[in-house]
């Protein structure tokens, strides 16, 4: 009787009766600018939690804030039959920054653009978020029996500090048969994918001080030490920024190369490399195969140098010996590498070429291994297919999400991944966006998925 009511077109025809709904929703929350990285924005990010509650409770679900040692949690449910599975969907709230130039428009005004959604934290994560709300608004309404709840977190773009200590405090209540994350990308359009694995991330800050102010370069330069070249070389040794290649020894020991089966796979994913340079408006690129892109964005770990601060930054020169500096960089890991040996290399390695810079930690991130076969994985092949009438390869991620690893080890249950967001969306970037193809798509996506996962032994 369920399975008569989920056809694509009822799903269709209930994605665009709610459009309107849809749009206002998404429109509210992304008007919060919920930026987590930005301690002014603390009230914001409160706001946005209580936003979420009563999205909840305007549908027929129910929402509670759960307070953890940073930003809350959100909880809300459809549902709570114990006879049931339960199914619990994971997003974040927060977002990035949004100070870029290149916006055209206020980053948090959500315009909508004919069938596109334009604000900062449309597609990360919000517009995902809100879409499987829609998802699970389908299926309930066909009495798909099942319980849907949800996870939503608020401090994901800063590496999830409370997140663990959160999960434990409230473990009872998330108490959960399997979870599914949407929070990453497709290949391109028209190419669905779900990551077997995420990249994991460890930062770290280099900082050097030679002396107290700035000195006129005539007069002390040459003697004199410049804090800003000794870290430029001091990093040149442990990465050649031409090839990306990283030449801290040891850095590349644990890494496990694709299998020849996950090879296979990301060549037949539709990946090309120029479709990747138009998404994301690359310039240049390190290497034109596509298969050495995928190998590189999804199977190697990186060292990244984000930003060089110090000295003098205004117009033209000023020829000064500038007395402290800092150099921020941080490293991608794959499965099996370990951030905390990752950061006892660099340690080691600047104690001995340059023993008075000072290493600064970052909050370090695993990377994940994901599951590829069984029922879950299966269903969300099946759901991809229904809604978008594409085939779903199994690729990696290049990104981070820290608290799928927490989820698995305290929840004691599975993760899997239906994401909605495309390449040209431009996570993180000026002029983010996302589209109501993939939100109605998306929609009917995961009411199939909730239908199948409702029906499993
Ligand atoms: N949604 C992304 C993770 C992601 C990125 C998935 C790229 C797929 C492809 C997430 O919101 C994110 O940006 N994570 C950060 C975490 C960091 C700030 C600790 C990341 O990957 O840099
Ligand atoms: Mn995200
Ligand atoms: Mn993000």
């Amino acid at each position: 009787m369920i399975a008569d009511q989920l056809t694509l077109e009822s799903l269709q025809s209930f994605a665009a009766d709610q459009r309107a709904t849809f749009e206002r929703e998404l429109k509210t929350l992304v008007e919060i600018p919920s930026v987590s990285a930005d301690p002014a924005r603390k009230g914001d990010v409160r706001r946005c939690a209580e936003a979420a509650v009563s999205l909840f409770e305007r549908h027929g679900g129910k929402a509670e804030i759960l307070e953890t040692e940073g930003n809350p949690l959100i909880h809300g449910w459809f549902g709570e039959d114990a006879s049931q599975r339960t199914i619990t969907v994971y997003n974040h709230m927060d977002v990035q920054p949004a100070n870029e130039p290149e916006w055209v428009a206020d980053p948090f005004t959500f315009v909508i653009d004919g069938d596109t959604y334009k604000g900062r934290g449309s597609t990360d994560d919000k517009g995902p978020a809100v879409t499987a709300f829609f998802g699970a608004l389908a299926a309930k309404k066909a009495g798909v029996p099942l319980n849907i709840h949800f996870l939503w977190e608020l401090e994901e773009e800063i590496g999830s500090p409370s997140f663990e200590g959160g999960l434990m405090r409230h473990k009872d209540r998330l108490k959960t048969d399997a979870i599914v994350v949407s929070d990453t990308v497709w290949i391109t359009r028209g190419k669905p994918s779900t990551p077997a694995g995420l990249r994991g991330l460890q930062g770290f800050r280099l900082t050097l001080e030679t002396a107290d102010h700035d000195l006129h370069s005539g007069v002390v330069g040459g003697a004199a030490r410049n804090p800003l070249s000794e870290l430029i070389t001091l990093v040149g040794k442990m990465l050649d920024g031409n090839t990306g290649q990283v030449l801290l020894p040891g850095f590349y020991d644990e890494v496990i190369p694709p299998s020849a089966e996950e090879l296979e796979g990301w060549k037949n994913s539709g990946f090309t490399t120029e479709q990747f340079m138009k998404d994301h408006m690359l310039k240049g690129i390190r290497v034109q195969e596509p298969i050495e892109v995928l190998k590189r964005v999804w199977g190697q770990p990186t060292m990244e140098v984000h930003g060089v601060v110090g000295g003098y930054t205004g117009p033209g020169i000023k020829s000064a010996v500038a007395p402290r500096a800092e150099v921020k960089v941080s490293c991608r890991l794959v499965p099996a590498m370990d951030s905390h040996k990752v950061l006892a290399r660099v340690k080691a390695f600047v104690k001995q070429h340059a023993p008075d810079v000072e290493v600064h930690e970052e909050h370090g991130l695993a990377a994940f291994k994901g599951h590829v076969t069984g029922q879950y994985a299966e269903a969300i092949r099946a759901a991809y297919k229904f809604a978008f009438n594409a085939p779903c390869t199994f690729t990696r991620e290049g990104g981070s999400i820290g608290a799928v690893k927490t989820m698995e080890d305290v929840l004691g249950c599975e993760v899997y991944f239906l994401g909605l967001s495309l390449p040209s969306h431009g996570y993180h970037a000026p002029n983010e966006n996302y589209d109501w193809e993939q939100a109605s798509g998306g929609m009917v996506a995961f009411a199939h998925y909730f239908e199948t996962v409702s029906r499993f032994k």
